[in-house]
Parts: structure tokens; sequence; C-alpha cells
């Protein structure tokens, strides 16, 4: 199942990042795949803000150390897959201790990486549609984030944000 959400500022990506983050259970992989610029990031600041309490002006891109931890209620591993050539570089910095661990790991460039992710990784693919705006495309991977993506979709729905949402699938 598929749900999509269109977004028209920074903020409105960062809050459907937090929103996000409330379905995000220990062990969850979040692939993110989008070109330059896209969101992923942005979004990711909602996840890690939601998930630890961070400020989200602390989550930058971590393009030069690969790997960045945020300690909170729940760890966020946020990995940024650029400067990879293959999934096996992602043996270095300690991905699979991530994956196997009580944390949340999410992938910028998910697809560089790809052989390396979990099956029942959750896939958003971000698109930029406009200036401003972003479409990202939730793909659930497991009949719980199916329901989950749901509830999450009812949310936004009854008013808890101002993202425009679709579904199908
Ligand atoms: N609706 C929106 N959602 C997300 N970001 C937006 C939006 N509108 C404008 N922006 C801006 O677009 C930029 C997105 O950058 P961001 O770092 O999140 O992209 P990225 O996909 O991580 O890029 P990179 O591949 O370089 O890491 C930010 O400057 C952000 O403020
Ligand atoms: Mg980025």
């Amino acid at each position: 199942m598929n749900i999509i959400f269109d977004t028209s500022t920074h903020a409105e990506t960062v809050h459907l990042g937090r929103l996000l983050a409330g379905m995000l259970r220990p062990g969850m992989v979040v692939a993110l795949r989008g070109d330059l610029g896209a969101g992923k990031t942005t979004l990711v600041k909602g996840i890690a803000s939601g998930l630890t309490g961070i400020d989200e002006r602390d989550v930058t891109s971590p393009t030069f150390t690969i790997l960045q931890e945020y300690n909170g209620p729940v760890t966020l591993y946020h990995v940024d897959a650029y400067r990879l050539d293959s999934a096996r570089d992602l043996d270095a910095v300690g991905f699979d201790d991530c994956v196997d661990g009580s944390g949340v790991t999410v992938v910028e460039w998910a697809d560089r990486v790809s052989e390396a992710l979990p099956g029942e990784a959750l896939i958003v693919t971000i698109e930029q549609t406009g200036d401003q705006q972003r479409r990202f495309c939730l793909q659930a991977a497991t009949p719980q984030q199916a329901r989950d993506l749901k509830r999450l979709s009812g949310m936004l729905r009854a008013g808890d944000g101002r993202t425009d949402e679709h579904t199908s699938g």
C-alpha cells in the first residue's frame, strides 16, 4: 500500500516527519529516495525531533560523517549514503549494529545501498513538484506499516497538519 502526502513548506515537511515518528518502532529502517534538495534531511529533522526531542536545527545532513546518532527516548541513526559507492561501504560505519539494535535508522540516498537494507524498510520517495511543493510517497512493506500509515493519514485528515493526502493501492 502507498500513501501520498503533499507539503508546500519546509515546516509542513518537518511536521509530517514528526507525525511519522509516531509510527516508527525500534529496529525499523526508513529508506529515503529523492534528488538533491528534495527534502530528505528536512523530513529527518521532523523524525528526529519526534523521536528524540532534539531541536530540528541540530539535525543536518551528515554527508561527511555518513552516520549521525541522535539520542533520546528512542535513538535515531541518520545515514547519508550519497558519498558511498556500494552497500559494502556501510560495514565500516557499523550499519548492521544500527539495524539490529533498538533504535530507528533513516537512510538518505537509500538507492545507493539498497542491497544492505532490510526487506521490511519503509520506503519514502520524495519528488519536488514546485518551488516549495514536495510530494511524499510512503510505501508500506508490512501489514503493520500499512495500518500505521492509514492511521497517519487519518491524523492529517483530522486537521493535525495542513499536509494534503491521497491513498492508493
Ligand atoms: N515543502 C518543502 N519540504 C521540504 N523542504 C522544503 C520545502 N520547501 C522548501 N524546502 C527547502 O528545500 C530544501 C530541502 O533540502 P534538504 O536538505 O532537506 O534536501 P535533501 O533531499 O536532504 O538534499 P541532499 O540530497 O542534498 O541531502 C531546504 O532548504 C528546505 O528548506
Ligand atoms: Mg540531505
